[in-house]
């Protein structure tokens, strides 16, 4: 086992003050295309909502006054009141997890539905940020089975750009629910920014299983109508997706496509990296 380190040392870039940026990976993060996504934000609106919030890369870029931001996952719900809530526990515990592969396997195994938001946040942490590029993927019995990510020095514990991200949440308010139902009371002026699971590009680059349950096909296009019945009572709406042939069927007639260039580490393109076409949906 490697010897304890302090959290701010293990790898952390500076932060800087006051400054909050997504504290997990995740799969599909907006910080490639954020600044396309901004020039899309409406200038002023009431509640935001982002209902598939994984990083939540655009609610910490906005930082807005009122928000709601949710999703389906529910350790990473738990992972967002912790580090709101309890930030310095978050901390204290993180500092006490060392960067090795037994140490990182006993975590995965544990049981932390059990346990209070703060330890199942700094278990997120540690695993996402000790596991390999930082995937999230459970079994059928919703057990965490990535394994251990080799890094040479990775940023495990960033103590400023929790407490950054934790003044950041402090008024946000947390659901744990189907994108339907988060939306539901969305007034007009409101903004809704929708990052769902995206379409495949191809059989092989099957993203669809963030959650337990997949998000095929029918859930795009409940997902669309959903969109729609928003913007026809006068809600602001921004989706990002795919370029595949389902999106632009989809909301060819009713939104405005516009196509951004993006890096992704995808299986999509031949090696497995590369510039990939994304599409924005106003
Ligand atoms: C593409 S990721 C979001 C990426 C994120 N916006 C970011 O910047 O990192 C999609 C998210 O949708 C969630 N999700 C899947 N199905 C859902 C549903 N029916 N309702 C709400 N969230 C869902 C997944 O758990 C996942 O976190």
């Amino acid at each position: 086992m490697t010897e304890l380190q302090r959290c701010d040392s293990i790898g952390a870039p500076p932060v800087p003050d006051k400054a909050a940026f997504p504290f997990v990976k995740w799969v599909g993060g907006k910080r490639q295309i954020l600044p396309r996504l901004l020039e899309h934000v409406p200038s002023q609106f009431g509640r935001y909502f982002e209902p598939f919030v994984g990083g939540a890369a655009l609610y910490f870029s906005l930082r807005p006054e009122r928000a709601t931001i949710a999703d389906v996952n529910t350790r990473l719900i738990r992972t967002y009141a912790g580090v709101r809530d309890r930030v310095e526990e978050v901390i204290a515990l993180l500092e006490r997890y060392p960067y090795d592969e037994t140490f990182f396997y006993e975590m995965r195994s544990v049981a932390v539905d059990a346990l209070g938001d703060a330890e199942v946040a700094a278990w997120f942490i540690y695993l996402n940020r000790a596991g390999f590029n930082g995937l999230y993927r459970v079994n059928k019995r919703n057990v965490f089975n990535v394994p251990f990510g080799r890094y040479s020095n990775p940023s495990i514990c960033n103590a400023p750009a929790l407490r950054a991200a934790s003044a950041a949440l402090a008024h946000v308010e947390l659901r744990n629910e189907d994108f339907e139902a988060v939306v539901a009371h969305a007034a007009p002026g409101d903004f809704v920014y929708f990052d769902p699971p995206y379409v495949p590009l191809s059989a092989t680059s099957s993203f669809t299983s963030y959650a337990r349950g997949g998000f095929d096909a029918d859930e795009q296009r409940r997902l669309r109508d959903v969109a729609l019945a928003l913007k026809r009572r006068g809600v602001h709406v921004v989706l990002s997706n795919s370029s595949a042939p389902l999106v632009y069927e989809l909301y060819a007639e009713q939104f405005e496509i516009v196509e951004v260039s993006a890096r992704r580490n995808v299986n999509s393109v031949g090696n497995g990296r590369g510039a990939i076409t994304e599409l924005i949906i106003r």
